[in-house]
């Protein structure tokens, strides 16, 4: 090889994060309202409460559009309408019939997929790359699953009959806005239940489109309703006497606030909250391999994501070099406009957010950990934050024990399998883990002991409607996804 060439490969190497030109996606491929009404009986109705609320792009702070802020006379509103849909139409409908809809909005989905994307990056500051390749092609594959279902619940219960429970109150939030939506509604349209559901306050947008696909599919008015607002919206929705189920996917404080508020009522629930995985490395790993899951554990979707590996145990022979690989693979991030196809990490999804992940950070360093940060520089405007990782952290620091929700990672070395195990299950989470080794004896040894709901060994961050996902304590109870994510929408008689 020349000198010249081997010059040049080694630059590649270290400006790859630079080399690429902006290939941005054009926003004009999407229709964004200016307005936007709550969805109540297969209309966009004007608010009772007559408020609306700004929708942002998170990446430019720009006004977006502006949403209704439903009331508690509108969430009474849209849970009657579900409960007419219900009674009237839905649960006498032959299953074959309600799968043809559902069937109809997976491929509504589809066909909208690129409009779909556009609008998720732009509302919410993940990745084009992302809003394109996992989170609309997953949404759409989750209402083709559950369709599949809906005429066969008597293989999916043997011997039993699955009836549907009635209004499900459906209450989702800004990390996966649209995909959330399409693990809600898809099983429980399936089972024969109607829909209130409503959108996180920052991330309204793509469940809005949603709503406007569930009109053209022609579904029977009132069978899914999509209504706006903050936490008082949700608030109603749960505390709604006419409300048969509660879907919930958010944090654990507001978990346990729904807990209380449905105790000693029919209310059956769902609870999907927050985690503090942990991805182990052993030393027979493969270690490049184990790094791109690293990667792809804590910095995909800025670590907005509840199942990220926000822990990291390596072992100690291999420490070192992990490490150092890490860090190098770190600077070739590119961070920055979520519309530019090349981008790995996008925008934080709030201000707020933003505060709570600086928070951390401030903390961690004051904790004693060793910051390391990505050299990359920020955009001006808009809500960013370096991939960042901490060394020499103890099991006790609260970042290695708290859910950060931000691209943050707390790194620990381990030399034996008990002492990774015990370190592992020693938090309050218990939603998802990850293990990277060449041994499967090792791997079955490990996820029987892990109590975490998802396991994934060598790779991170997989997802398929076929597979059940869902948490151990303060991660919540009951599974989404797959056969399993049917049982929460029946009574089986
Ligand atoms: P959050 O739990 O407040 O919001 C989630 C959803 O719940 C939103 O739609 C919100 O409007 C609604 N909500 C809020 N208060 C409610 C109440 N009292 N009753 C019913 N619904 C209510 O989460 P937030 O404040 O946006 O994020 C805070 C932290 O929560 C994050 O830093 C992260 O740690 C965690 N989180 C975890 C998620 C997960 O996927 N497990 C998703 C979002 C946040
Ligand atoms: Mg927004």
């Amino acid at each position: 090889m020349s000198k010249a060439i081997k010059k040049n490969t080694i630059q590649l190497k270290f400006d790859s994060a630079r080399v690429y030109e902006p290939a941005i996606e054009s926003k004009s491929a999407a229709k964004i309202k200016p307005v936007y009404d709550l969805f109540i009986n297969g209309k966009f109705e004007k608010p009772l409460s007559k408020k609306y609320f700004n929708t942002i792009n998170p990446a430019s702070e720009e006004i977006l559009s502006s949403v209704a802020m439903a009331g508690k006379a509108d969430v009474n509103k849209a849970v009657l309408a579900a409960r007419n849909a219900y009674e009237r139409t839905w649960k006498k409908m032959p299953a074959a019939e309600r799968a043809k809809y559902i069937y109809r909005i997976a491929r509504m989905i589809q066909e909208k997929a690129r409009e779909f994307a556009i609008i998720e990056t732009l509302d919410g500051g993940k990745p084009i790359r992302e809003s394109r390749d996992f989170d609309v092609p997953t949404a759409a594959n989750h209402f083709f699953y559950y369709a599949g279902w809906a005429d066969k619940l008597e293989y999916a219960f043997p011997n039993r009959k699955a009836m549907p429970l009635g209004v499900a109150g459906q209450i989702i939030p800004w990390n996966f806005p649209l995909l959330m939506a399409a693990w809600k509604i898809a099983p429980a349209l399936a089972t024969g239940n109607t829909v209130v559901l409503k959108p996180a306050e920052t991330t309204p947008l793509t469940a809005l489109k949603l709503a406007e696909i569930i009109q053209e599919a022609d579904l029977p008015p009132g069978v899914v309703n999509i209504i706006t607002g903050a936490g008082d919206t949700g608030a109603n929705i749960v505390n709604h006497a006419d409300i048969n189920k509660i879907a919930f996917t958010g944090s654990t404080a507001v978990g346990k606030i729904i807990q209380r508020a449905i105790a000693g009522t029919n209310k059956k629930a769902t609870l999907e909250l927050g985690g503090k995985a942990a991805n182990i490395i052993f030393d027979d790993a493969p270690l490049d391999q184990a790094v791109e899951g690293i990667i792809n554990g804590i910095f995909f979707n800025q670590g907005h994501v509840c199942c990220a590996g926000s822990r990291l145990y390596v072992q100690e022979s291999v420490y070192e070099q992990v490490i150092q690989k890490l860090k190098d693979r770190m600077e070739t991030l590119i961070v920055g406009n979520p519309m530019d196809k090349n981008t790995d990490v996008g925008a934080i999804n709030s201000r707020e957010q933003l505060a709570t992940i600086q928070r951390y950070i401030k903390l961690g360093n004051q904790e004693g950990a060793e910051m390391y940060q990505s050299a990359c520089a920020l955009p001006k405007k808009g809500f960013f934050c370096k991939p960042t990782i901490f060394t020499n952290v103890a099991q006790s620091n609260r970042i290695a024990q708290e859910e950060i929700f931000g691209p943050v990672l707390a790194i620990q070395s381990f030399r034996t399998d008990d002492e990774v195990i015990e370190k592992a299950n020693n938090t309050a989470f218990g939603l998802s883990a990850g293990i990277w080794t060449d041994k499967g004896s090792k791997i079955f040894n490990l996820t029987s002991k892990m109590r975490a709901g998802v396991v994934w060994a060598n790779t991170y961050n997989k997802f398929d409607p076929t597979s059940p996902f869902g948490g151990y304590k303060e991660s919540g109870y009951g599974r989404e996804g797959g056969l399993h994510g049917l049982f929460p929408y029946v009574k089986l008689v």
